[in-house]
């Protein structure tokens, strides 16, 4: 008996690195899998082959069941189809985690257009349209007078919650997730659908291209990209139907709910209408406290 039974779940970006290691937790605890991989290099280019198949062969000879996909979560008919595809072939869905990505770092003012668009996609649009294409599902289901337990699982990260030098692109991209899942979960509450977002630390090719491997040692890794799948399935649970909107942060052995933005001090106008610009500097500074901060502290 696993969490998952019967449940059907799509994983984009399942080939390699965390996405693997969640298809094969999700199929490890009940799931009918279907594995989406585009197959592309560690900054987005192409390649022959996606490795979604040999995640499905692993997940078949454990004797699960698993459906291989290539579509690009970028394709928004493609996304759509799957969404179709998975019902014909489950019967079914029932949660979507939206994991593919890549990096294309570079500082700011030498990020080229190019790059800035490319991971936007990906990312942010990715993640909208197979959230969207799931979500309508969803809501038809729920209008046809069925009952629907549907689950949405964001990838977002440490740089788009807190900030990363060179990372202007992914970061507003995992920045816009967070919101975008927070949203969706508002929306969605009234059909039974909850959106959550996972913030992982794994040493995947990704992290090994900016410079973190892997533990050798052989002890427990603190970085292995199977330590978040856990939650993940849980997310994608029937059971974790009673929370929504939140972003839990799996580093290691740990996890940790992030708090959204929130308000933190305030100065009123001493006219009590609009500020002026003569009261804004000693009203600004009277608010944050007298020691001048910077960097969002
Ligand atoms: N590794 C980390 O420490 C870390 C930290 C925070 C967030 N993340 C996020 O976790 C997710 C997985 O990252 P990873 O480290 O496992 O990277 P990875 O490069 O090992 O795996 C990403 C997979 O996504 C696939 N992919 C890329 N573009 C695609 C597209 N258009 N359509 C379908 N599949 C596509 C790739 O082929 C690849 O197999 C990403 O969203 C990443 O931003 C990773």
């Amino acid at each position: 008996m696993g969490v998952l039974d019967g449940r059907v779940v799509i994983v984009t970006g399942g080939g390699r690195g965390l996405g693997r290691a969640h298809c094969l937790e999700l199929a490890r605890q009940g799931a009918s899998v279907v594995v989406n991989d585009l197959g592309v290099g560690v900054r987005g280019e192409s390649t022959d082959q996606s490795p979604a198949q040999e995640v499905v062969g692993e997940i078949t000879a454990m004797g699960g069941s698993a459906l291989a996909d290539a579509t690009s979560v970028t394709d928004w008919p493609g996304m759509e189809a799957l969404v179709e595809r998975t019902v014909e072939r489950f019967g079914d869905l029932h949660a979507v985690v939206n994991n593919a990505g890549f990096l294309r770092d570079r500082i700011l003012t030498a990020m080229s257009e190019d790059d800035f668009d490319a991971v936007i996609a990906v990312h942010l649009k990715g993640t909208f349209a197979l959230t969207r294409h799931a979500c309508t599902y969803w809501r038809d289901k729920v209008k046809s007078g069925a009952k629907v337990s549907g689950r949405v699982v964001s990838t977002t990260s440490g740089a788009g919650l807190f900030g990363n030098v060179g990372q202007t692109n992914y970061g507003s991209a995992k920045s816009a997730i967070a919101t975008m899942m927070l949203i969706t979960a508002m929306e969605m509450q009234r059909y039974g659908v909850t959106a959550n977002a996972v913030s992982p630390i794994a040493a995947t090719r990704m992290l090994a291209s900016i410079g973190r491997t892997a533990d050798q040692s052989g002890a427990w890794d603190r970085l292995d990209p199977a330590n978040a799948s856990p939650v993940v399935a849980w997310l994608c649970s029937e059971e974790s139907g009673w929370m929504s909107g939140q972003v839990l942060r799996v580093d290691g052995n740990t996890v940790s709910r992030v708090k959204s933005w929130e308000v933190a001090e305030a100065y009123r106008s001493r006219s009590g209408e609009a500020l002026t610009a003569e009261e804004v500097g000693t009203g600004i500074r009277k608010m944050m406290g007298a020691l001048p901060r910077g960097l969002g502290a």
